[in-house]
């Protein structure tokens, strides 16, 4: 179900946006140097009260109204554990959350990356209200992906219109190749 990393990013991003975020940061970075796979969302939403926060990581609190099971960040927890890695929240009221996770990359359970690009763009196009930053890094190359700038030169034009969508995906075909 949840079998590789961008799958768990696309889950943190819509919490962020269940949270009200505007504002939402990706940071991707693969170092074989430390032999490190980072990840982090970072949002502008209503952030968590204590409590939430104490029981976000157990898998039978959710505060979603109609259903007993949240799984996405215990998920990600526990594989960034198994993989030799850490996870660590950080969340204010009012001001927002920050989530991070960390795998060593020659962990032999370490699922897949998944596919970057598909994720970068299918959250920027069915997200057009919010803005996003998206860095992606490996140990030589970097590559910042800013929607609110995207949008900017756009000039009204909607970030998710077909001509759009089609620009976007061969501007992160050409500019992602380095990663993956
Ligand atoms: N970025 C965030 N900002 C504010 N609250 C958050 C954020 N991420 C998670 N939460 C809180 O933590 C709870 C647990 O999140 P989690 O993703 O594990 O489960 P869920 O979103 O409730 O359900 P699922 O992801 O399985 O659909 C959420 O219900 C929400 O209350
Ligand atoms: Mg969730």
């Amino acid at each position: 179900m949840m079998d590789e990393i961008c799958a768990h990013i696309a889950d943190l991003v819509v919490n962020s946006i269940s949270a009200g975020a505007k504002h939402i940061k990706v940071s991707i970075e693969k170092s074989n140097v430390k032999n490190e796979l980072f990840v982090k969302v970072s949002d502008d939403g209503k952030g968590m009260d204590e409590s939430t926060l104490k029981h976000v990581i157990d898998p039978f609190f959710s505060t979603k109204t109609g259903r007993k099971v949240g799984l996405g960040i215990p998920l990600l927890k526990g594989t960034a554990e198994t993989c030799g890695g850490s996870f660590n929240i950080k969340s204010i009221q009012g001001k927002g959350t920050d989530i991070m996770a960390s795998f060593q990359l020659s962990h032999p359970d370490l699922p897949p990356l998944g596919n970057v690009k598909d994720t970068i763009l299918v959250l920027s196009i069915s997200n057009p209200e919010v803005d996003f930053f998206f860095d992606i890094k490996n140990d030589i190359m970097s590559f910042t992906f800013n929607t609110k700038e995207i949008k900017t030169l756009l000039d009204g034009l909607p970030i998710n219109s077909p001509e759009v969508i089609k620009f976007l995906k061969n501007y992160l075909d050409e500019h992602l190749d380095f990663f993956n």
